[in-house]
């Protein structure tokens, strides 16, 4: 076959399978081969051209005007026409947010929405992460085993993200249930049959996200950031308006939540399965930080992110017509030997781990990234303190759900010996 370009499509780009195989193993792996012999390659499977080397990744999410972000969170698996019947009945409506915005409306309110974000800003949160991380590790800790991702890293980033909005908490049972639509319906390839049903499921997350929104306008006079951001609405409706307000709701706990769950299971599974790595932490608390970016990049929770060209152009010396959907595999660029030395190896030492693109670059760069990075050095110092001697469980595979961006386990098994608790041994 021929690409849009014209250009023949080799065998391996035609059989590149997202959705399974390999890529879903460990998609920085996988796409060796197209680092090293066809850098930038159009996959008829998805109808994206995929760029894989640290360069072109880098280059592309720099431009914002020539790579638009507007088809970030579009389904990469069309909806059939069942489907947007059961979304309609719910009124669903997705907009616009920040992360698939065009210039100059997307500057313009990420700079009305910034303080939240800003680092003083964040350190109030910090011993509120602590304390949860403890109170939940003493439910298990004489129990001498855990599903780290079903006891604790589920939930945590969960809380913590409807406390940073300002969403009051009988919200949180209602949104616990939805994450898993919203990865499939917007990275996956559902059947029609599982479309409908993830559609049902998108379309109850839109109407209580909306529910949850107008209780909170009623009195808006509350802490968060989605207080802040109906106070801005009501101060600039232009720069922020009401459409943006409701994507938005929706849109953020994705954002916020799953991303940084995601993460955190990956670090933990990086750094048990490199006993050396996790004795250096135990010994050494300072080394936690570079750790977390080590673990980032190597095993980040969002792999994979989306632009369009809005003009002819080209990547890597590589054709694009305007209009042409681009895959940036952001766990590629972190593997790409030109950028890297031993990119294969986990080095917490590694003194470059920051350069990785798992928050994306440039003008959209992730606004959440002190938050995730401060959840997962406050349960790396919780962990390595209160459970040292804690080992994977040996035989587990890393059960992904089948998608193109997001990346974590479904489960992350944990055991170790109550006896040996230092808190038991040295009360
Ligand atoms: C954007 C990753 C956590 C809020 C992004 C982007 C990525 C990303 C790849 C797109 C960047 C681009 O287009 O250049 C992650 C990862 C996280 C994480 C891997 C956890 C480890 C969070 C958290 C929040 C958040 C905790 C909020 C509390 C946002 C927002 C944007 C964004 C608002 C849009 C920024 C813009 O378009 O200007 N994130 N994120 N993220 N993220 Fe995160």
């Amino acid at each position: 076959g021929l690409s849009p370009t014209g250009c023949p499509i080799s065998a391996r780009a035609a059989a590149f399978d997202p959705f399974k195989g390999d890529y879903q193993v460990d998609p920085g792996d996988a796409l060796r081969w197209a680092r090293e012999q066809e850098p930038v390659f159009y996959s008829p499977e998805l109808g994206y051209w995929v760029v894989t080397r640290y360069e072109d990744v880098k280059a592309v999410f720099r431009d914002n005007i020539l790579f638009s972000p507007s088809i970030a969170l579009e389904k990469i698996t069309p909806a059939p026409p069942e489907a947007l019947e059961i979304l309609k009945k719910y009124d669903f409506n997705m907009q616009r947010t920040m992360v698939n915005e065009d210039e100059p409306q997307h500057m313009e309110r990420r700079r009305l929405l910034m303080d939240a974000f800003l680092p003083d800003k964040l350190a109030k949160h910090e011993p509120m992460v602590r304390r949860l991380t403890r109170s939940y590790m003493d439910r298990f800790i004489d129990r001498g085993h855990a599903d780290l991702v079903s006891d604790i890293f589920y939930e945590i980033p969960l809380t913590v993200a409807l406390h940073f909005l300002g969403v009051p908490d009988e919200g949180a049972e209602e949104l616990r249930q939805f994450a898993v639509a919203h990865t499939l319906n917007t990275w996956g390839r559902p059947t029609p049959e599982e479309q409908l049903e993830i559609s049902e499921n998108v379309g109850r997350f839109w109407k209580t996200a909306n529910d949850i929104l107008d209780r909170m306008r009623a009195d808006p006079t509350g802490e968060g950031w989605m207080y802040d951001t109906i106070r801005m609405h009501n101060e600039h409706p232009e720069a922020v308006p009401e459409s943006y307000l409701r994507s938005m709701m929706m849109a953020i706990l994705a954002a916020a939540h799953e991303t940084t769950s995601n993460a955190t299971s990956n670090a933990f599974w990086t750094l048990l399965n490199d006993r050396p790595a996790w004795e250096d932490l135990v010994a050494n608390p300072a080394l936690i930080p570079s750790a977390v970016e080590e673990c980032l990049r190597v095993a980040g929770s969002i792999v994979a992110w989306r632009r369009i060209a809005t003009d002819d152009t080209e990547v890597g010396g590589v054709k694009i017509p305007e209009g042409g959907k681009l895959l940036i595999v952001q766990a590629s660029a972190n593997k790409d030997r030109r950028h890297w030395e031993n990119p294969d190896e986990v080095d917490i030492y590694r003194d470059n781990a920051a350069e990785h693109m798992s928050f994306g670059y440039g003008a959209h760069q992730c606004m959440g990234k002190n938050i995730a990075r401060m959840e997962m050095r406050v349960f790396l110092e919780e962990f390595t303190r209160r459970l040292p001697h804690m080992r994977l469980v040996p035989g587990q595979t890393f059960r992904n759900l089948p998608n193109t961006s997001f990346r974590g386990p479904q489960s992350l098994e944990v055991e170790w010996s109550p006896q040996d608790n230092p808190e038991r041994r040295d009360p």
